[in-house]
């Protein structure tokens, strides 16, 4: 994430056109070709020549034509074999791009679709430089960026013992209420004010379901059912469409859901400690693993080390780098970031093992007042070093789309905000390991300026074309299986739930390909 302008990336994006041969008229039922130009894609982003990349016209508002037109960067690969028309794919988020997935699994796709399939993805509305509206910024540099969090908790992180058992540690996090408080609602306003504010709107998940459907009509026919494959974020969108447009369900798969009536009913600060329900269970899992492996397989745990164990070393490292912290501002590794990049790990199994052999001796020694060779550094603490380096400036475009499609706000206060932090950590329900993890893009949104034009709060349960899989991981770090359950019951006939025995962010049926 870096800080670009529109106008110069988009005029990278290559769309020469291509002049479609006859034999592409089957590929179409009834569609309209004269929407697509496919041709190569911007190999910044994309560098898989089996996918074709096109603009897509949008409306920028559907229920004002006066409101103007933007435009979707689509990215599509081809059916292999007897094409049967289109599957739509949205990789999460919300904020993740459709043409980098598609460039990192348009083979697995097109497999786990049967090969008798268009697989098709876009950067949605908010996303990217490519579409538009596309990400929004709010900050001109990293200058203006570093200067406006300086010293806060956004940069920081918040530090913690315990549960919050320490007084200090509770007291050191309300102190900072009014400042975060004042502080989101300055970004709002600055997020208005940079030239992508006028679009933010038009940014919103039901906007995006359109989006769909506008070009499933362009691709295969006017009516045509609409078939699709949402993880995580995706699943909202997913969640959304299929109750918005119950007639034009084709064949749909929502993988590690989140709980659309969760986005319905309640402020996005209260949501986002419920999606950590199963993550210290998914940590327990990795300390469990660790020991068994023993440290021929996992670096961290000593010779005939229990679970217990590995976790006492974990657990004293971050009450160390806690320490060191509370005294030193300028130390080179807090607890923040330890819990930040176990946060991410748990995510993703298959990293288990680089983190336990690489990086997280590294972090230990950076705790342990070593110098931080940046060089030497595995994935995750580079991003530790390059946090307290602040060489990149966020954008905002992921937190303009949740924030968009959430309630409005209700007088809440960031003294609110946190409370709910510290309870959800205490919570045998919560995550005791992961709550207080900051920033998070949820938590802004009662302080968000704009709402989308248009949003989807229910009924879930239409009666549906077809029939939905749902799917989730039982230990799922992000997008706990009681969603996939809440959902499935709220849908009843309309919808199949099938539970995976695994760990790690649910693509109970996509696998574990993403790295986001
Ligand atoms: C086909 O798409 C083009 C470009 O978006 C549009 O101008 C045209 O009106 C469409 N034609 C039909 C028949 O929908
Ligand atoms: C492109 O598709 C062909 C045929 O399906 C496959 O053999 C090849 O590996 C694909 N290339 C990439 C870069 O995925
Ligand atoms: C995919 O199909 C489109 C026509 O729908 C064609 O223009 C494009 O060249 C094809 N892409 C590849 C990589 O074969
Ligand atoms: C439609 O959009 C135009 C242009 O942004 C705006 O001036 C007008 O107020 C909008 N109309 C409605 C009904 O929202
Ligand atoms: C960064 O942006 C701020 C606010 O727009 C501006 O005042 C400042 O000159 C910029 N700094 C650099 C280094 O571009
Ligand atoms: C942040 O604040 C500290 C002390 O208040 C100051 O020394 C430092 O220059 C500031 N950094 C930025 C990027 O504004
Ligand atoms: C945090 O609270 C939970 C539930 O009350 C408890 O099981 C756990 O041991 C506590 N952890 C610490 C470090 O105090
Ligand atoms: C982790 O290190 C152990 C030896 O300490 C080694 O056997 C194992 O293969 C390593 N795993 C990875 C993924 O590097
Ligand atoms: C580990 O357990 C084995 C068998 O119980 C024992 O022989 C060995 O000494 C133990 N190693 C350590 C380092 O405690
Ligand atoms: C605080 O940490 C910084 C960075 O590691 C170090 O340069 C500095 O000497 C430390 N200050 C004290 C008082 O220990
Ligand atoms: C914890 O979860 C259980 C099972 O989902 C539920 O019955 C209980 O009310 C929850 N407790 C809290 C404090 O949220
Ligand atoms: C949907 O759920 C609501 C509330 O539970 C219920 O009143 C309604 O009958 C349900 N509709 C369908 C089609 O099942």
């Amino acid at each position: 994430m870096r800080l670009l302008t529109v106008t110069a990336l988009a005029a990278a994006f290559s769309v020469n056109a291509v002049v479609l041969r006859n034999e592409d008229a089957r590929d179409f039922k009834g569609g309209n070709h004269t929407a697509f130009k496919w041709g190569a894609c911007d190999p910044t982003l994309v560098q898989d020549s089996n996918v074709s990349c096109s603009f897509f016209e949008i409306p920028l508002d559907y229920h004002n034509a006066t409101a103007g037109t933007g435009r979707l960067a689509v990215a599509k690969v081809n059916a292999t074999s007897e094409r049967l028309g289109t599957v739509f794919f949205n990789p999460g988020g919300p904020g993740a791009s459709g043409l980098a997935a598609m460039n990192e699994a348009s083979t697995l796709l097109l497999a786990l679709t049967g090969g008798n399939y268009d697989v098709v993805s876009w950067d949605t509305r908010g996303v990217g430089t490519f579409t538009i509206p596309g990400d929004i910024f709010c900050f001109d540099n990293v200058t203006d960026y570093n200067t406006f969090w300086n010293g806060t908790i956004e940069l920081n992180g918040i530090e913690y013992t315990g549960n919050f058992t320490d007084p200090a540690d509770t007291k050191a996090l309300l102190t900072q209420a009014t400042v975060m408080g004042r502080k989101y609602t300055e970004l709002g306003k600055r997020c208005q004010q940079h030239p992508t504010g006028k679009y933010m709107k038009y940014i919103g998940t039901a906007a995006t379901v359109r989006d769909m459907i506008a070009l499933a009509d362009a691709l295969d026919g006017p009516g045509s059912p609409v078939n699709y494959a949402g993880i995580s974020y995706g699943t909202l969108l997913g969640a959304w469409f299929v109750n918005m447009f119950p007639k034009r369900v084709g064949r749909v798969l929502l993988d590690g859901v989140l709980n659309p009536q969760l986005v319905a009913t309640q402020e996005s600060h209260k949501i986002w400690p419920q999606q950590l329900s199963d993550t210290d269970k998914a940590y327990d899992a990795f300390v469990a693993g660790c020991a068994l492996s023993g440290p021929s397989g996992c670096a961290i745990a000593a010779a005939n080390a229990s679970a217990a164990d590995v976790d006492a070393t974990i657990t004293t490292l971050l009450k160390q780098a806690h320490d060191t912290a509370r005294k030193n501002a300028s130390a080179p590794v807090t607890s923040a970031d330890i819990r930040s990049a176990l946060l991410s790990a748990m995510y993703f199994p298959a990293t288990w093992a680089d983190l336990a052999n690489t990086t997280f001796p590294e972090i230990a020694a950076a705790v342990q007042g070593e110098s931080l060779a940046r060089r030497a550094l595995g994935g995750v603490a580079q991003r530790i070093v390059r946090r307290h380096e602040a060489d990149e400036a966020a954008t905002y475009g992921g937190i303009a789309i949740a924030c968009s499609d959430s309630i409005d706000p209700r007088g809440t206060s960031m003294k609110d905000v946190f409370k709910n932090t510290i309870a959800a950590t205490q919570s045998a329900n919560g995550s005791h390991l992961f709550t207080p993890v900051w920033p998070i893009s949820w938590n802004y949104c009662s302080f968000w300026p704009e709402r989308a034009m248009e949003r989807y709060t229910g009924p879930f349960n239409k009666t549906l074309a077809n029939k939905v899989l749902i799917a989730n991981n039982c230990l799922d770090a992000a997008t706990p299986l009681k969603g996939a359950q809440a959902l499935a019951k709220i849908m009843g006939d309309n919808a199949a739930l099938v539970v995976q025995e695994g760990i790690g962010v649910s693509r109970a049926v996509m696998g574990t390909w993403l790295d986001y």
